[in-house]
């Protein structure tokens, strides 16, 4: 594993991107602070400097972009697994690509690259952030609004990069991963819309598809009813 570090760059996500022939797999780029930071959806992602893990890692190794599917949501599934490893209590992943804690979101991922060729995970965690200005289709929460102490974003960053780093090797999305996620459901029961399908969740399959209805989706954009 590969770690580079930045005080200040414009977007980790695109400094892969721009960067990704000359990089290695599984390549880490942090951040302190972004001045681009960027959302789905064409979305900002703002955050306060020094207090939150901004980073993207980059995939190259073929069987793992092969699983591009459920990329996005193992990571997320990944980073609810390591948020209840730290203590914090109903974590829960929001297919595809969020993790919530009471209602709130506290870490998003945004996948990008250029198929079959690399991939770039891109994901905002927040840590020691307390307040959130702006507007926000979610209310956003971090680990120190949920546990009341402050983390050591260096130390925090090794760790789960070391874990991040050891699942995703093992491609090890099935299993346990799978099975935290179907204990963590967000969207469980919930009545939705995904690309103009309306219906309730039952779940997803072994692939991380999400079943509406008697539908199937690998990706889409999910609105809850
Ligand atoms: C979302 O909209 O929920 C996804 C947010 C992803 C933000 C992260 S922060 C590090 C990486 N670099 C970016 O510009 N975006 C992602």
């Amino acid at each position: 594993m590969e770690i580079i570090n930045f005080d200040s760059v414009d977007s980790t996500n695109k400094y892969i991107k721009e960067n990704h022939d000359s990089l290695e797999d599984l390549t880490f780029v942090n951040a302190l602070f972004q001045s681009n930071g960027k959302g789905r959806e064409d979305r900002v992602w703002n955050s306060d400097k020094n207090l939150n893990l901004l980073f993207s890692f980059l995939i190259k190794d073929k069987n793992i972009i092969k699983k591009y599917k459920s990329l996005s949501i193992g990571t997320a599934t990944l980073i609810a697994r390591f948020l209840e490893i730290k203590g914090i209590k109903n974590v829960m992943v929001k297919w595809p690509n969020d993790v919530y804690v009471n209602n709130k979101k506290i870490c998003g991922i945004l996948l990008e690259g250029e198929m079959p060729k690399y991939l770039v995970v891109g994901v905002g965690l927040n840590v020691n952030q307390t307040e959130f200005k702006g507007d926000f289709r979610v209310p956003p929460t971090s680990m120190k609004n949920e546990l009341k102490n402050d983390f050591d974003l260096n130390k925090l960053k090794d760790e789960l990069f070391s874990f991040l780093t050891k699942h995703i090797k093992q491609i090890n999305f099935e299993g346990k991963t799978l099975r935290f996620y179907s204990k963590h459901d967000y969207l469980l029961g919930k009545n939705v819309e995904i690309n103009k399908v309306k219906g309730f969740v039952k779940g997803i399959t072994k692939d991380f598809e999400i079943i509406v209805g008697n539908n199937k989706f690998s990706s889409g954009e999910i609105t809850i009813l």
